[in-house]
Protein backbone atom coordinates (compact mmCIF):
# COMPACT_ATOMS: atom_id res chain seq x y z
CA UNK A 1 0.00 0.00 0.00
CA UNK A 2 2.60 2.51 1.44
CA UNK A 3 6.41 2.30 -0.23
CA UNK A 4 8.21 1.09 2.22
CA UNK A 5 11.98 1.46 2.98
CA UNK A 6 14.72 -0.76 5.57
CA UNK A 7 14.20 1.22 8.46
CA UNK A 8 18.12 1.89 9.97
CA UNK A 9 17.13 1.35 13.56
CA UNK A 10 19.76 4.38 14.04
CA UNK A 11 17.23 6.25 15.93
CA UNK A 12 18.56 7.32 18.67
CA UNK A 13 21.71 8.27 16.83
CA UNK A 14 22.88 12.03 17.59
CA UNK A 15 22.67 14.61 14.98
CA UNK A 16 26.41 14.84 13.12
CA UNK A 17 28.23 18.34 13.34
CA UNK A 18 27.22 20.23 10.11
CA UNK A 19 26.65 23.98 8.75
CA UNK A 20 24.12 25.79 9.90
CA UNK A 21 20.72 24.83 8.60
CA UNK A 22 19.51 26.03 5.05
CA UNK A 23 15.73 25.32 3.82
CA UNK A 24 16.73 22.66 2.00
CA UNK A 25 17.41 20.65 5.06
CA UNK A 26 13.99 19.15 5.82
CA UNK A 27 13.60 17.54 2.19
CA UNK A 28 10.79 15.06 2.30
CA UNK A 29 12.16 12.81 -0.08
CA UNK A 30 15.30 12.90 1.46
CA UNK A 31 15.54 8.49 3.39
CA UNK A 32 17.70 9.90 6.30
CA UNK A 33 14.81 12.28 7.09
CA UNK A 34 12.02 9.68 6.61
CA UNK A 35 14.38 7.13 8.94
CA UNK A 36 15.21 9.39 11.82
CA UNK A 37 13.55 13.04 11.48
CA UNK A 38 14.56 13.63 14.74
CA UNK A 39 18.25 15.30 14.71
CA UNK A 40 16.76 17.29 11.98
CA UNK A 41 13.63 18.65 13.96
CA UNK A 42 16.13 19.35 17.13
CA UNK A 43 17.88 21.77 14.54
CA UNK A 44 14.77 23.37 13.23
CA UNK A 45 14.47 24.05 16.40
CA UNK A 46 17.11 25.62 17.61
CA UNK A 47 18.23 27.21 14.37
CA UNK A 48 15.06 28.12 12.34
CA UNK A 49 12.03 27.57 14.32
CA UNK A 50 9.73 29.03 11.23
CA UNK A 51 11.34 27.81 7.99
CA UNK A 52 10.11 29.10 4.95
CA UNK A 53 10.77 25.81 2.42
CA UNK A 54 10.11 27.68 -1.71
CA UNK A 55 10.19 24.35 -2.99
CA UNK A 56 7.53 23.53 -1.64
CA UNK A 57 6.10 26.88 -0.83
CA UNK A 58 5.66 25.65 2.55
CA UNK A 59 6.40 27.19 6.28
CA UNK A 60 7.59 24.77 8.77
CA UNK A 61 6.61 25.06 12.57
CA UNK A 62 8.56 23.05 14.76
CA UNK A 63 8.91 24.76 18.63
CA UNK A 64 6.38 23.32 21.14
CA UNK A 65 4.87 26.96 21.71
CA UNK A 66 4.06 27.81 18.00
CA UNK A 67 3.10 24.78 17.34
CA UNK A 68 0.16 24.77 19.96
CA UNK A 69 -0.73 28.39 19.10
CA UNK A 70 -0.60 27.91 15.74
CA UNK A 71 -3.32 24.69 16.15
CA UNK A 72 -5.29 27.17 19.39
CA UNK A 73 -5.98 29.76 16.63
CA UNK A 74 -8.34 28.53 14.01
CA UNK A 75 -9.41 31.95 12.78
CA UNK A 76 -5.46 32.56 11.87
CA UNK A 77 -4.07 28.74 10.67
CA UNK A 78 -6.94 27.36 8.68
CA UNK A 79 -7.99 24.00 8.24
CA UNK A 80 -10.23 24.69 5.34
CA UNK A 81 -7.58 26.51 3.34
CA UNK A 82 -4.26 24.25 4.47
CA UNK A 83 -5.46 20.66 4.52
CA UNK A 84 -4.23 18.40 1.76
CA UNK A 85 -2.97 14.52 1.65
CA UNK A 86 -0.28 15.15 -0.36
CA UNK A 87 3.11 17.23 0.71
CA UNK A 88 3.91 20.31 -0.32
CA UNK A 89 0.88 19.74 -3.13
CA UNK A 90 -0.24 23.31 -2.29
CA UNK A 91 -4.03 22.93 -3.57
CA UNK A 92 -4.99 24.50 -0.78
CA UNK A 93 -8.27 21.86 -0.65
CA UNK A 94 -8.68 18.50 1.11
CA UNK A 95 -8.04 16.18 -2.63
CA UNK A 96 -8.29 12.37 -0.53
CA UNK A 97 -10.61 9.73 -2.35
CA UNK A 98 -12.51 9.89 0.56
CA UNK A 99 -13.72 13.53 -0.02
CA UNK A 100 -13.79 13.44 -3.94
CA UNK A 101 -16.18 10.70 -3.57
CA UNK A 102 -18.52 12.87 -1.48
CA UNK A 103 -18.29 15.80 -4.19
CA UNK A 104 -16.79 19.46 -3.83
CA UNK A 105 -19.62 20.26 -1.46
CA UNK A 106 -19.03 18.01 0.81
CA UNK A 107 -17.71 19.28 4.24
CA UNK A 108 -15.03 16.67 6.27
CA UNK A 109 -14.20 17.58 9.62
CA UNK A 110 -10.72 17.75 9.44
CA UNK A 111 -10.80 20.22 7.69
CA UNK A 112 -13.46 22.41 8.43
CA UNK A 113 -13.03 25.63 10.12
CA UNK A 114 -15.16 27.42 12.93
CA UNK A 115 -18.11 28.00 13.15
CA UNK A 116 -18.94 24.63 11.33
CA UNK A 117 -16.23 23.07 12.38
CA UNK A 118 -18.24 23.14 15.86
CA UNK A 119 -21.38 22.34 14.41
CA UNK A 120 -20.01 19.42 12.75
CA UNK A 121 -17.95 18.57 15.55
CA UNK A 122 -20.93 18.37 18.31
CA UNK A 123 -23.27 16.65 15.73
CA UNK A 124 -20.59 13.50 16.09
CA UNK A 125 -20.01 13.83 19.59
CA UNK A 126 -21.37 10.81 20.91
CA UNK A 127 -19.33 8.67 18.36
CA UNK A 128 -16.63 8.12 21.03
CA UNK A 129 -18.00 9.11 24.38
CA UNK A 130 -16.46 8.01 27.74
CA UNK A 131 -19.07 5.57 28.55
CA UNK A 132 -19.13 4.19 24.71
CA UNK A 133 -15.30 3.16 24.75
CA UNK A 134 -15.56 2.03 28.28
CA UNK A 135 -18.12 -0.39 26.79
CA UNK A 136 -15.73 -1.52 24.22
CA UNK A 137 -12.84 -2.00 26.98
CA UNK A 138 -13.34 -6.21 27.16
CA UNK A 139 -14.20 -6.30 23.13
CA UNK A 140 -10.75 -4.63 22.41
CA UNK A 141 -9.28 -6.78 25.19
CA UNK A 142 -10.43 -10.15 23.86
CA UNK A 143 -9.29 -9.12 20.00
CA UNK A 144 -5.71 -7.67 21.41
CA UNK A 145 -5.35 -11.07 23.42
CA UNK A 146 -6.28 -12.92 19.86
CA UNK A 147 -3.72 -11.14 17.65
CA UNK A 148 -1.04 -11.70 20.21
CA UNK A 149 -2.16 -15.51 20.13
CA UNK A 150 -1.46 -15.27 16.56
CA UNK A 151 1.88 -13.62 16.98
CA UNK A 152 3.15 -16.30 19.64
CA UNK A 153 1.88 -19.44 17.29
CA UNK A 154 3.94 -17.48 14.48
CA UNK A 155 6.65 -17.07 16.24
CA UNK A 156 6.81 -20.99 16.95
CA UNK A 157 7.68 -21.23 12.73
CA UNK A 158 10.05 -18.23 12.88
CA UNK A 159 7.46 -16.09 11.10
CA UNK A 160 6.62 -13.10 13.31
CA UNK A 161 5.79 -10.19 12.31
CA UNK A 162 3.95 -7.83 14.92
CA UNK A 163 2.90 -5.47 11.82
CA UNK A 164 1.18 -8.31 10.24
CA UNK A 165 -0.20 -10.00 13.20
CA UNK A 166 -0.94 -7.12 15.79
CA UNK A 167 -0.28 -3.35 14.52
CA UNK A 168 -2.23 -4.30 11.53
CA UNK A 169 -5.38 -6.28 12.52
CA UNK A 170 -6.05 -5.24 15.79
CA UNK A 171 -7.59 -1.70 14.96
CA UNK A 172 -8.97 -2.78 11.82
CA UNK A 173 -10.88 -5.72 13.42
CA UNK A 174 -11.77 -3.47 16.33
CA UNK A 175 -13.37 -0.54 14.21
CA UNK A 176 -15.11 -3.06 12.33
CA UNK A 177 -16.81 -4.42 16.00
CA UNK A 178 -17.71 -1.03 16.72
CA UNK A 179 -19.33 0.10 13.07
CA UNK A 180 -20.90 -3.70 13.63
CA UNK A 181 -19.83 -5.55 10.45
CA UNK A 182 -20.80 -8.72 10.30
CA UNK A 183 -17.88 -11.16 10.71
CA UNK A 184 -18.37 -12.31 6.82
CA UNK A 185 -17.89 -8.68 5.77
CA UNK A 186 -14.42 -8.59 7.37
CA UNK A 187 -12.47 -9.03 4.77
CA UNK A 188 -14.11 -6.34 2.39
CA UNK A 189 -13.79 -4.05 5.81
CA UNK A 190 -9.91 -4.39 6.01
CA UNK A 191 -9.92 -3.92 1.78
CA UNK A 192 -11.55 -0.41 1.87
CA UNK A 193 -9.87 -0.01 5.05
CA UNK A 194 -6.23 -0.14 3.29
CA UNK A 195 -7.82 1.83 0.04
CA UNK A 196 -8.37 4.52 2.61
CA UNK A 197 -5.28 4.60 4.64
CA UNK A 198 -3.30 4.14 1.33
CA UNK A 199 -5.35 7.25 0.47
CA UNK A 200 -4.19 9.62 3.59
CA UNK A 201 -0.54 8.80 2.97
CA UNK A 202 -0.42 9.42 -0.99
CA UNK A 203 -4.30 10.45 -2.17
CA UNK A 204 -6.72 8.43 -4.30
CA UNK A 205 -6.06 6.00 -7.08
CA UNK A 206 -7.97 5.25 -10.23
CA UNK A 207 -7.49 1.15 -8.81
CA UNK A 208 -9.40 2.35 -5.61
CA UNK A 209 -12.64 3.77 -7.09
CA UNK A 210 -14.35 0.49 -7.49
CA UNK A 211 -14.00 -0.32 -3.78
CA UNK A 212 -14.18 3.09 -2.75
CA UNK A 213 -18.34 2.74 -4.51
CA UNK A 214 -19.01 -0.77 -2.67
CA UNK A 215 -17.65 0.87 0.31
CA UNK A 216 -19.85 4.33 -0.24
CA UNK A 217 -23.25 1.89 -0.89
CA UNK A 218 -22.32 -0.34 2.28
CA UNK A 219 -22.39 2.72 4.52
CA UNK A 220 -25.20 4.25 2.59
CA UNK A 221 -27.16 1.32 3.56
CA UNK A 222 -26.36 0.95 6.67
CA UNK A 223 -27.07 4.79 7.67
CA UNK A 224 -30.21 4.36 6.44
CA UNK A 225 -31.21 0.98 8.33
CA UNK A 226 -29.67 2.80 11.55
CA UNK A 227 -31.76 5.76 11.27
CA UNK A 228 -34.56 3.88 11.05
CA UNK A 229 -33.93 1.31 14.05
CA UNK A 230 -31.47 3.12 16.53
CA UNK A 231 -28.62 0.76 17.26
CA UNK A 232 -25.87 0.92 19.46
CA UNK A 233 -22.94 0.35 16.85
CA UNK A 234 -20.88 3.66 15.09
CA UNK A 235 -23.41 3.65 12.16
CA UNK A 236 -26.28 4.10 15.10
CA UNK A 237 -23.81 7.22 16.31
CA UNK A 238 -23.18 8.67 12.92
CA UNK A 239 -27.07 8.43 12.00
CA UNK A 240 -28.13 10.38 14.77
CA UNK A 241 -25.78 13.24 13.94
CA UNK A 242 -28.64 13.59 10.78
CA UNK A 243 -30.68 17.01 10.91
CA UNK A 244 -27.65 18.64 13.39
CA UNK A 245 -25.40 19.73 10.75
CA UNK A 246 -23.55 17.56 8.64
CA UNK A 247 -26.18 16.33 5.40
CA UNK A 248 -26.31 12.79 4.59
CA UNK A 249 -23.84 12.18 1.89
CA UNK A 250 -21.32 14.49 4.53
CA UNK A 251 -21.60 11.72 7.05
CA UNK A 252 -21.02 9.07 4.09
CA UNK A 253 -17.99 10.45 4.02
CA UNK A 254 -17.33 10.74 7.20
CA UNK A 255 -17.70 7.00 7.41
CA UNK A 256 -14.85 6.71 5.08
CA UNK A 257 -12.94 9.60 6.65
CA UNK A 258 -12.84 7.61 10.01
CA UNK A 259 -10.93 4.64 8.54
CA UNK A 260 -8.28 6.98 6.95
CA UNK A 261 -8.36 8.10 10.36
CA UNK A 262 -8.12 5.40 12.92
CA UNK A 263 -6.40 2.63 11.10
CA UNK A 264 -2.93 3.21 10.00
CA UNK A 265 -2.62 6.00 12.51
CA UNK A 266 -3.27 3.46 15.47
CA UNK A 267 -1.53 0.71 13.55
CA UNK A 268 2.08 2.93 13.56
CA UNK A 269 2.08 4.01 17.06
CA UNK A 270 1.83 0.60 18.11
CA UNK A 271 4.68 -0.53 15.93
CA UNK A 272 6.23 3.10 16.77
CA UNK A 273 6.07 1.42 20.83
CA UNK A 274 7.47 -1.66 19.31
CA UNK A 275 10.55 -0.05 18.35
CA UNK A 276 10.75 2.27 21.61
CA UNK A 277 10.82 -1.13 23.89
CA UNK A 278 13.33 -2.64 21.71
CA UNK A 279 15.40 0.67 22.01
CA UNK A 280 14.79 0.71 25.76
CA UNK A 281 14.83 -2.71 27.02
CA UNK A 282 14.93 -1.24 30.44
CA UNK A 283 11.34 0.05 29.70
CA UNK A 284 10.07 -3.39 28.77
CA UNK A 285 11.19 -4.49 32.06
CA UNK A 286 9.45 -2.14 34.09
CA UNK A 287 6.49 -2.41 32.39
CA UNK A 288 6.62 -6.31 32.93
CA UNK A 289 6.91 -5.50 36.71
CA UNK A 290 4.91 -2.98 37.05
CA UNK A 291 1.80 -3.45 34.46
CA UNK A 292 -0.21 -0.47 36.00
CA UNK A 293 2.68 1.65 33.47
CA UNK A 294 1.30 0.70 30.70
CA UNK A 295 -1.32 3.47 30.60
CA UNK A 296 2.21 5.93 30.82
CA UNK A 297 3.63 3.84 27.74
CA UNK A 298 0.84 4.68 25.73
CA UNK A 299 1.57 8.63 26.58
CA UNK A 300 4.97 8.35 26.34
CA UNK A 301 4.50 6.92 22.49
CA UNK A 302 2.65 9.29 21.96
CA UNK A 303 4.72 11.99 22.86
CA UNK A 304 8.04 10.03 21.69
CA UNK A 305 7.51 8.94 18.33
CA UNK A 306 3.88 9.59 17.50
CA UNK A 307 2.67 8.24 14.22
CA UNK A 308 1.17 11.68 12.69
CA UNK A 309 4.63 13.92 12.53
CA UNK A 310 2.97 16.76 10.82
CA UNK A 311 -0.19 18.02 8.75
CA UNK A 312 -0.90 21.74 7.71
CA UNK A 313 -2.81 24.84 8.08
CA UNK A 314 -3.08 27.76 5.99
CA UNK A 315 -2.87 31.23 6.98
CA UNK A 316 -6.11 33.50 6.74
CA UNK A 317 -4.44 36.79 7.45
CA UNK A 318 -0.89 37.49 7.25
CA UNK A 319 0.68 37.11 11.04
CA UNK A 320 4.12 36.76 13.12
CA UNK A 321 5.32 33.41 13.93
CA UNK A 322 8.51 32.61 15.95
CA UNK A 323 10.17 36.36 14.71
CA UNK A 324 8.63 34.86 10.90
CA UNK A 325 6.47 37.54 8.64
CA UNK A 326 4.12 35.07 7.40
CA UNK A 327 1.92 36.27 4.24
CA UNK A 328 -1.92 35.14 4.12
CA UNK A 329 -2.78 32.28 2.16
CA UNK A 330 0.68 30.67 2.83
CA UNK A 331 1.07 26.69 3.63
CA UNK A 332 2.23 25.21 6.76
CA UNK A 333 3.48 22.27 8.79
CA UNK A 334 2.80 22.09 12.20
CA UNK A 335 5.26 19.29 13.02
CA UNK A 336 3.75 17.38 15.85
CA UNK A 337 6.81 15.11 16.13
CA UNK A 338 8.96 17.77 16.91
CA UNK A 339 6.83 19.80 19.17
CA UNK A 340 7.03 16.47 20.93
CA UNK A 341 10.83 16.23 21.80
CA UNK A 342 10.99 20.32 22.77
CA UNK A 343 13.46 20.43 25.24
CA UNK A 344 11.99 24.02 25.97
CA UNK A 345 8.86 21.65 27.06
CA UNK A 346 10.23 18.44 27.98
CA UNK A 347 12.90 17.39 30.42
CA UNK A 348 15.13 14.67 28.16
CA UNK A 349 13.04 14.74 25.41
CA UNK A 350 15.06 11.87 23.99
CA UNK A 351 14.05 9.13 26.86
CA UNK A 352 11.45 7.34 26.87
CA UNK A 353 10.31 7.67 30.50
CA UNK A 354 7.46 6.06 32.19
CA UNK A 355 5.96 8.21 34.95
CA UNK A 356 6.29 11.83 33.77
CA UNK A 357 4.90 14.61 35.48
CA UNK A 358 2.97 15.38 33.40
CA UNK A 359 3.10 14.77 29.61
CA UNK A 360 0.98 17.41 27.45
CA UNK A 361 2.26 16.03 24.05
CA UNK A 362 0.92 16.67 20.93
CA UNK A 363 0.42 13.54 19.24
CA UNK A 364 -3.51 13.65 19.24
CA UNK A 365 -3.21 17.45 18.66
CA UNK A 366 -4.39 20.95 20.16
CA UNK A 367 -7.17 22.67 20.27
CA UNK A 368 -10.84 22.30 18.53
CA UNK A 369 -8.77 19.12 15.98
CA UNK A 370 -8.02 17.69 19.01
CA UNK A 371 -8.34 13.39 17.79
CA UNK A 372 -11.96 12.71 18.20
CA UNK A 373 -10.79 9.24 18.43
CA UNK A 374 -7.82 9.22 21.07
CA UNK A 375 -9.75 7.59 23.73
CA UNK A 376 -10.58 4.84 21.55
CA UNK A 377 -6.68 4.76 20.19
CA UNK A 378 -5.47 4.93 23.46
CA UNK A 379 -7.60 2.14 24.78
CA UNK A 380 -6.27 -0.01 21.77
CA UNK A 381 -2.85 0.68 22.10
CA UNK A 382 -2.43 -0.27 25.96
CA UNK A 383 -5.07 -3.13 25.41
CA UNK A 384 -2.37 -4.70 22.67
CA UNK A 385 0.63 -3.99 25.59
CA UNK A 386 -1.34 -5.63 28.28
CA UNK A 387 -1.65 -8.39 25.95
CA UNK A 388 2.00 -8.75 24.84
CA UNK A 389 3.29 -8.17 28.34
CA UNK A 390 0.88 -11.22 29.39
CA UNK A 391 1.43 -13.84 26.63
CA UNK A 392 5.50 -13.79 26.28
CA UNK A 393 8.31 -13.39 29.37
CA UNK A 394 9.99 -11.17 26.51
CA UNK A 395 10.10 -10.20 22.91
CA UNK A 396 13.06 -8.70 20.69
CA UNK A 397 13.61 -7.98 16.62
CA UNK A 398 14.09 -11.33 14.64
CA UNK A 399 14.92 -9.06 11.64
CA UNK A 400 15.20 -5.67 10.19
CA UNK A 401 12.24 -3.54 10.16
CA UNK A 402 10.87 -2.07 6.66
CA UNK A 403 9.62 2.17 7.21
CA UNK A 404 6.53 3.41 5.58
CA UNK A 405 8.69 5.98 3.26
CA UNK A 406 6.58 9.28 4.37
CA UNK A 407 7.35 12.70 6.88
CA UNK A 408 4.01 12.57 7.75
CA UNK A 409 3.00 9.16 8.72
CA UNK A 410 5.39 7.70 10.24
CA UNK A 411 5.40 4.06 11.57
CA UNK A 412 7.05 0.09 10.21
CA UNK A 413 5.33 -1.85 7.64
CA UNK A 414 7.26 -5.23 8.50
CA UNK A 415 8.87 -6.04 12.44
CA UNK A 416 9.80 -9.30 12.59
CA UNK A 417 10.12 -10.80 15.96
CA UNK A 418 10.63 -13.17 18.01
CA UNK A 419 9.05 -13.86 21.53
CA UNK A 420 10.01 -15.83 24.56
CA UNK A 421 6.56 -17.09 25.83
CA UNK A 422 5.66 -17.48 29.51
C1 LIG B 1 -2.72 6.64 17.75
C2 LIG B 1 -3.66 6.88 16.90
C3 LIG B 1 -4.08 8.24 16.47
C4 LIG B 1 -3.33 9.39 16.32
C5 LIG B 1 -1.83 9.57 16.57
C6 LIG B 1 -4.24 10.43 15.88
C7 LIG B 1 -3.87 11.75 15.66
C8 LIG B 1 -4.74 12.75 15.33
C9 LIG B 1 -4.38 14.15 15.19
C10 LIG B 1 -2.97 14.69 15.38
C11 LIG B 1 -5.48 14.85 14.88
C12 LIG B 1 -5.60 16.36 14.71
C13 LIG B 1 -5.65 16.79 13.28
C14 LIG B 1 -5.51 18.29 13.12
O1 LIG B 1 -5.23 19.02 14.07
O2 LIG B 1 -5.63 18.76 11.97
C15 LIG B 1 -6.57 13.89 14.77
C16 LIG B 1 -7.87 14.21 14.41
C17 LIG B 1 -8.87 13.26 14.27
N1 LIG B 1 -8.80 11.92 14.57
FE1 LIG B 1 -7.17 10.93 15.29
N2 LIG B 1 -5.49 9.90 15.76
C18 LIG B 1 -5.45 8.58 16.11
C19 LIG B 1 -6.50 7.69 16.16
C20 LIG B 1 -7.79 7.98 15.79
C21 LIG B 1 -8.89 7.05 15.83
C22 LIG B 1 -8.82 5.61 16.35
C23 LIG B 1 -9.97 7.69 15.33
C24 LIG B 1 -11.37 7.19 15.12
C25 LIG B 1 -11.70 5.99 14.75
C26 LIG B 1 -9.56 9.05 15.00
C27 LIG B 1 -10.37 10.02 14.47
C28 LIG B 1 -10.02 11.35 14.30
C29 LIG B 1 -10.92 12.36 13.80
C30 LIG B 1 -12.37 12.15 13.37
C31 LIG B 1 -10.19 13.56 13.76
C32 LIG B 1 -10.68 14.93 13.27
C33 LIG B 1 -11.13 15.77 14.42
C34 LIG B 1 -11.49 17.18 14.00
O3 LIG B 1 -11.06 17.63 12.94
O4 LIG B 1 -12.23 17.83 14.75
N3 LIG B 1 -8.22 9.18 15.30
N4 LIG B 1 -6.09 12.62 15.08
Amino acid sequence: VTRRVPASGRRGAPAPAAPPLGTAEFDPSDPALVDNPYPTYARLRREAPVLYLPGHDVWIVSRYADVTSVLRDPATFSSAVGMSPDFGAGTGAATGIGYRFGGPDVRVLISMDPPDHLVFRRAVAGLFTPSSVAAAHGRAHALAAECVADLVRNAGSGQADFCADVAGPLPVLMLADLFGVPAAMRGEFRAWASVMSADLSRGGQPDDVGRGMAMFRYFDSELRKARNQPQRTLFGAIAAAQGKGPTHRELLAFCAFLLAAGLETTTNLLTNLLAALFEFPAVQERLRERPELIDDAVEEALRYDTSIQGLWRGTTRPVELGGQHIPASARMMVLFGSANRDERQFADPGRFLLGRDGNPHVGFGAGPHYCLGARLARLEVAAALRALLAATSWIEPAGDPERIDSVVLRGLTRQPVRVHPR
